[in-house]
């Protein structure tokens, strides 16, 4: 952005890395020589300083820096706080707020192509438990992530459709089903009859007949089976996709392990005549992974019946994926329990000469403790839903000042999702963390309520605006040059930056604690720079700056997966 631009019209000598700009009282910016690579090269420890200096003597001030100056290393600008008040601000006067900060020389740097992102992929009729509750948020948020960042996304939900447990649903169906209660309630039903039907085979030989006897049938096509499986599929389908919808979640496929059954056989014909299947004592198919190549590590990918497993489908659909979509990139979020099996996956592709393996990507994250509902253990995602805007309705009944809004059920559904959100986004995904219901709905600190409650309460100053005709076409940059006033702007400024370290990392952690701190300066804003009973222009320019930091909040939290609410 601004000094995005300074750096590069004044300091041609450095390669194009990324700078981190830091923000300090006596200066409005200041760059360590230490981190910059100077034609290339880092510059030895003892020099910085000489170092420091040569750049800035080389650094000309001019209408954007107004004083450089250096100490041990460090370059600190001072800049023309107007300008950058009026730069910044400027696309809001155009109404051109969702594209803040989106066509800045740090992110044009990003490479742009077909990103295919699947995550979610819950296993029919079985839970969805905390791990699909993260893959689906986190998946949404990276998808949300490259899209806004210019990319053509793709949204994939990978069914886990395919396999024994639907010998046991569909044989349980026939013996404890009803069409009635697959109606009423399809996940639950579809849920009891496989739990009931895996504890009666446990001890029932019969059953457990019947279970292996129904999967046979699925995979030789037979048509009353499919049919059967198909109805529960569809069913499931249609019934997530009305729950998705409530988180905001949306795909463009839902593919799942059962589109790659046939597929997953060539791709064992395709590795043996590679010379790369190898038969292991137990007589199954494996291909050996081992660097030496003495079978130290190896993958199964048949079983000695001949049947393949989840890696082999895993494979198949991999190869149809690139080959039906074309991606450049391809991103895989689970739990950190399949890292090695995604591991594996990218290497067998590899040797089989699918170089672009090397653009995929598995997202691993950590293990959620504690998600229960006053009912119980959480089975299904709607659970989760319901208590979140549950508790979030009752917390908004009993606060003091009182919430106003329209539509207080889905007020708190979004609120309560948000809160959901920040809980899960604000550390490193690869940590464990415990849920903790009481805390990330507390409205104070740093929760998806605070972030919500800030945007509520800067669309009222945005209404203002507009409620008291306000002009907005007259702007005076020059009277936002208070502190309060710069170090929001300084911190807007950052946004770019900000996504470009998402971008690097897929870590939702930096966008959530860059908008909980613009949160944290608005809060002081809205006590040091009133509107009511400023002077006409000063009130405007104030307002200019709460519509500036509404929008970057609202984008930012959209990218997030939230919907900010006007009121509450
Ligand atoms: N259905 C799987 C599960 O619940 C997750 C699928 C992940 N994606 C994949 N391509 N293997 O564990």
């Amino acid at each position: 952005m601004a000094l995005q631009q300074a750096e590069d019209a004044f300091i041609p000598a450095l390669s194009a890395v990324p700078v981190l700009k830091k923000q300090l009282s006596t200066a409005d910016f200041r760059l360590s020589v230490s981190t910059l690579r100077i034609n290339g090269i880092l510059p030895s420890r003892g020099d910085v300083q000489v170092q420091a200096e040569n750049l800035a003597t080389q650094l000309k001030q001019d209408s954007v820096v107004e004083d450089i100056s250096t100490d041990r290393g460090v370059i600190s600008f001072k800049v023309n706080r107007k300008l950058l008040a009026q730069k910044l601000l400027e696309p809001f006067e155009k109404g051109q707020d969702e594209k803040f900060g989106l066509n800045s020389e740090l992110l044009n740097t990003l490479k742009r192509g077909t990103t295919l992102v699947e995550y979610s992929s819950p296993n029919i009729a079985k839970k969805f438990h905390a791990g699909h509750l993260r893959s689906t948020i986190i998946g949404n948020f990276i998808a949300n992530l490259k899209q806004t960042l210019g990319n053509n996304v793709i949204r994939m939900n990978y069914l886990g459709d395919w396999g024994m447990q639907f010998g046991l649903l569909g044989a349980g169906f026939g013996q404890f089903g009803s069409e009635e209660k697959l109606k009423q309630n399809p996940l639950q039903h579809l849920f009891e009859v496989y739990v009931r039907m895996n504890k009666e085979a446990e001890h029932n030989e019969d059953m457990k007949q019947a279970a292996r006897d129904f999967f046979k049938q699925l995979e030789q096509h037979e048509s009353q089976a499919v049919s059967l499986w198909q109805q529960f599929r569809q069913i499931t389908v249609d019934e997530y996709q009305h729950i998705y919808k409530r988180l905001g979640v949306h795909f463009d496929i839902y593919s799942g392990e059962s589109f790659h059954q046939d597929q997953a056989q060539e791709v064992v014909q395709q590795l043996q005549s590679q010379g790369l299947l190898k038969t292991s004592e137990k007589g199954t198919g494996v291909v050996d992974l081992s660097p030496a190549g003495d079978m130290n590590s190896v993958c199964t990918v048949l079983r000695s019946d001949g049947t393949t497993l989840y890696i082999t489908r895993d494979i198949a659909a991999a190869i149809d994926r690139k080959e039906k979509y074309n991606f450049d990139e391809m991103i895989y979020v689970t739990d950190k329990s399949q890292v090695n099996h995604f591991n594996q996956l990218f290497q067998i592709l590899l040797v089989m000469g699918h170089s672009w393996a090397d653009r995929c990507q598995h997202v691993p994250f950590g293990l959620v403790q504690g998600m229960s509902t006053r009912t119980g253990e959480v089975v299904f995602l709607e659970d989760v839903l319901d208590e979140a805007r549950a508790r979030m309705l009752h917390n908004m009944s009993q606060a003091k000042s009182k919430y106003e809004m329209d539509n207080p059920e889905d007020t708190a559904e979004k609120v309560g999702i948000s809160a959901l959100l920040v809980q899960d986004f604000r550390g490193p995904l690869l940590s464990d963390y415990r849920f903790d219901w009481d805390r990330m709905l507390q409205a104070q600190g740093d929760t998806g309520v605070f972030l919500q409650y800030t945007h509520a309460r800067l669309c009222r100053s945005v209404l203002l605006q507009r409620n008291a005709d306000i002009d907005a076409t007259t702007f005076d940059p020059s009277l936002l040059l208070e502190q309060t006033s710069m170090t929001i702007l300084q911190h807007l400024l950052r946004y770019d930056e900000v996504l470009y370290q998402s971008a690097q990392d897929l870590q939702p952690k930096h966008l959530v604690n860059f908008l909980l701190k613009l949160c944290h300066l608005t809060a002081s804003a809205h006590r040091e720079l009133l509107v009511k009973g400023s002077p006409p222009d000063v009130a405007q320019a104030r307002l200019r700056l709460f519509r500036g930091s509404c929008s970057v909040l609202a984008n930012g939290m959209r990218i997030l997966g939230m919907c900010p609410v006007d009121k509450m």
